[in-house]
């Protein structure tokens, strides 16, 4: 592995990932990205001079842009970040998912097969095994849960790594899988949990709260998603899917009472809106395969990674003030208006 292409490096996983690659290895790294609404070269001032970093702007779902940043760059391995990766825009609608997330990902297939690369790693999700009974707290997601799709989002993305198994399968080409848990840490956009309810506390605006605030989810530290990331591209056997969780399983409602007494903000500020249509109930990984088979473990405990984050919100005013204008705020109105009443 020397000359990585890196996805949606411009998103809040793939920002942080391209800074740890860099950091953490000596190799280069192409950040592919389209620049959607969620991909933002501000996450990536600190390396825009790196001699073993560049950017190119390009869509996944166009394989001539790919092919030609592939010649270009010699890139012998594809870390697949990009896509549309908000549930509540996904049901709003489907189209741009199921282009980006499946399309996209077929062409990326296309080009590893036609140019003989030597790996492709896809960032998958926790999110295609449907959801755990809440009453059963042992049970968690591993590697042989059945796929399960309750969102379009959840359905783009499993439909994606069921083509990578067609490809391994079939033309038996390098091909990895990780699926992860909720991410949590800077650069994360101001649409998902975390980052909107510090937005909306920071801002003395309603925290709105989906249902009865008793969806679970499991939290990692996205730097922790990134170990285990490049962890899996040095470590593992091609072929292998591997999930990632922090063991962290809370209760919506209790991360967002928390984000409010760390600001020092009343919980009058929440808001019980309507709840999500189809919202999965509670998630739970179970990393044993990764932490036994790969010796990954995660760095960050909860209570450090969500004090790191929220200091980060706050000294970061600028950086999600600007996100949240022009079409984030037609992306809001839509979405919260129905719930809100
Ligand atoms: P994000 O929405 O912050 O970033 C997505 C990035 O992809 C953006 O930079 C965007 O410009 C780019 N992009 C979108 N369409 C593109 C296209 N056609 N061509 C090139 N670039 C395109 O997403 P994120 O939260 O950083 O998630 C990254 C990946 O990790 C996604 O595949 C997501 O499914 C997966 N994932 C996310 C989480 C999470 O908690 N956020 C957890 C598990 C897995
Ligand atoms: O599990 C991994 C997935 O986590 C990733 O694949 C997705 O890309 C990522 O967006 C995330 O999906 P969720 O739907 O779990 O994340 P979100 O931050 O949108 O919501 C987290 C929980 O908080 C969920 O139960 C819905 C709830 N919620 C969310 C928003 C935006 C609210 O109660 N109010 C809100 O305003």
């Amino acid at each position: 592995m020397q000359n990585i292409l890196i996805t949606g490096g411009a998103g809040f996983i793939g920002s942080n990932f391209i800074k740890h690659v860099l950091d953490n290895t000596n190799c280069n790294v192409v950040n592919f990205d389209k620049l959607t609404y969620a991909g933002n070269l501000e996450n990536l001032v600190d390396v825009e001079f790196n001699d073993r970093y560049r950017f190119v702007k390009g869509d996944i779902c166009d394989k001539e842009d790919v092919l030609k940043a592939v010649k270009e760059y010699g890139i012998d391995t594809i870390v697949n970040f990009a896509a549309e990766s908000h549930v509540d825009r996904s049901i709003l609608g489907a189209k741009e998912f199921i282009n980006t997330n499946v399309g996209g990902t077929l062409t990326l297939l296309e080009v590893l097969k036609e140019q003989g690369l030597s790996k492709y790693l896809q960032v998958s999700t926790d999110e295609v095994y449907g959801s755990l009974p809440e009453d059963r707290p042992e049970i968690k997601f591993t590697e042989q849960t059945p796929i399960t799709t309750n969102s379009p989002y959840s359905a783009s993305k499993a439909s994606a790594d069921l083509l990578c198994n067609a490809f391994r399968h079939t033309f038996g080409l390098p091909i990895l899988i990780t699926r992860c848990s909720n991410n949590y840490g800077p650069y994360q956009f101001p649409e998902k949990l975390i980052p909107l309810m510090i937005a909306k506390a920071l801002g003395g605006e309603e925290l709105p709260v989906y249902g009865d605030g008793k969806n679970v989810r499991d939290w990692l530290y996205v730097d922790d998603h990134c170990s285990a990331i490049l962890a899996v591209l040095e470590k593992s056997r091609d072929g292998e899917v591997y999930n990632v969780g922090g063991n962290n399983e809370w209760y919506n409602i209790d991360i967002v009472k928390l984000i409010l007494k760390k600001l020092g903000r009343p919980e009058s500020m929440i808001k019980y809106v309507k709840d999500r249509p189809g919202h999965d109930r509670r998630y739970a990984i179970d990393s044993s395969k990764i932490m036994n088979e790969l010796g990954w473990k995660p760095a960050h405990v909860f209570e450090d990674g969500i004090e790191l984050t929220i200091n980060w919100y706050v000294e970061n005013e600028n950086w999600w003030k600007k996100v949240m204008s022009g079409e984030y705020l037609k992306y809001f109105e839509q979405n919260y208006s129905a719930k809100m009443h």
